[in-house]
């Protein structure tokens, strides 16, 4: 007999098929976030549950299932489930690493140029039919090459960001919980820096720690207030790593020059002010938005979740312990 599971959305269609092969599968077939009662509703009965960076998955989800086994979360962020709670039930949960890297990277360096080079606003000044010609101070931006970049979070997406960055004759430095060794900082061609001496010095900060409590609001009013007022914050990871408040302020204020965006603080909902700012692009959280990067992460959520239902330990678990 095939475990069942319950999927909270559709998803690619490779990834569709192998989970109608494996599991006896129920899902949303509405394309939209399930309500928490829909959540449990859903997931009650069911050995496997596969889910989005969009489903809450806490204790209460977990209390109203005593016979879930695994957790298969269709992101490599895993903030929207509380794993310390499945941990302490023994219910494994993974996440999709590696496969979406550089996806993202390309995400964080289309913001970087569009914010620096006003493409969006340029984009909407020629709809707006009011544009009467190249001038010679028209739309001026700031130069991406030779620039430095400024990475916070030195993991996956962050390194990938490194390769772009030198086909941009920028220098880059970073700031990393923990300091890289120094033979892999000269592969690289990173130079490692403080965290205020990233803000303060970079033209360009691309944020790529992951979203947990030590980074909740990571980024405040005083740290805009170090940046350069001509530099730009390009924000790929998670929206509460940013005080959006605080964003806003200092976009307004001209504290920094620009901000690119493609998650906020509580999505889809931004702060009010951000939709009118003009220095602020603003990308639905698409980093991992592409036809090939969703289809990989489709088959690696659904290979974790029935790997895990299988009685194996599967290959991208997060809460490793509950094996040893
Ligand atoms: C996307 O935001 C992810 O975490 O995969």
């Amino acid at each position: 007999m095939k475990p069942k599971v319950f999927l909270t959305r559709k998803l690619p269609p490779k990834a569709m098929e192998y989970l109608e092969e494996n599991t006896d599968l129920e899902m949303n077939t509405e394309d939209r976030v399930l309500t928490k009662e829909e959540l449990i509703r859903g997931v009650k009965g069911k050995q496997g549950l596969l889910c989005l960076l969009t489903d809450n998955i806490d204790a209460e989800i977990m209390e109203a299932n005593p016979d879930l086994k695994v957790i298969a979360n269709f992101a490599v962020g895993f903030n929207n489930i509380n794993v310390d709670e499945a941990t302490k039930r023994k219910i494994p949960v993974t996440n999709t690493p590696g496969v979406l890297t550089e996806t993202t990277a390309d995400m964080a360096f289309a913001l970087l140029f569009a914010v620096s080079r006003r493409v969006v606003e340029g984009d909407s000044f020629v709809r707006s039919k009011t544009w009467s010609g190249w001038g010679p101070l028209q739309m001026l931006g700031e130069d991406i090459t030779g620039a430095t970049l400024g990475l916070i979070g030195l993991g996956r997406i962050g390194k990938a960001m490194i390769k772009r960055a030198q086909g941009f004759d920028m220098k880059i430095i970073y700031w990393n919980r923990t300091r890289l060794d120094e033979k892999e900082e000269r592969e690289l061609g990173v130079e490692y820096a403080s965290f205020e001496d990233v803000l303060s010095s970079a033209d360009f900060i691309s944020l790529h720690v992951a979203y947990n409590q030590a980074t909740h609001h990571l980024i405040s009013e005083k740290e805009f207030g170090l940046m350069k007022s001509n530099a730009y914050m390009i924000n790929t990871t998670r929206g509460p790593v940013i005080d959006e408040k605080a964003l806003v302020k200092a976009l307004q204020s001209r504290i920094i020059g620009g901000a690119g965006l493609d998650v906020y603080e509580n999505e889809p909902h931004l702060e009010p002010e951000l939709y009118e700012l003009e220095n602020a692009v603003l990308a639905p959280h698409l980093g991992s938005a592409t036809i090939g990067t969703r289809t990989k992460m489709g088959m690696m959520a659904a290979e974790n979740l029935v790997a895990a239902l299988k009685g194996d330990i599967p290959p991208n678990i997060v809460n490793k312990v509950i094996y040893e």
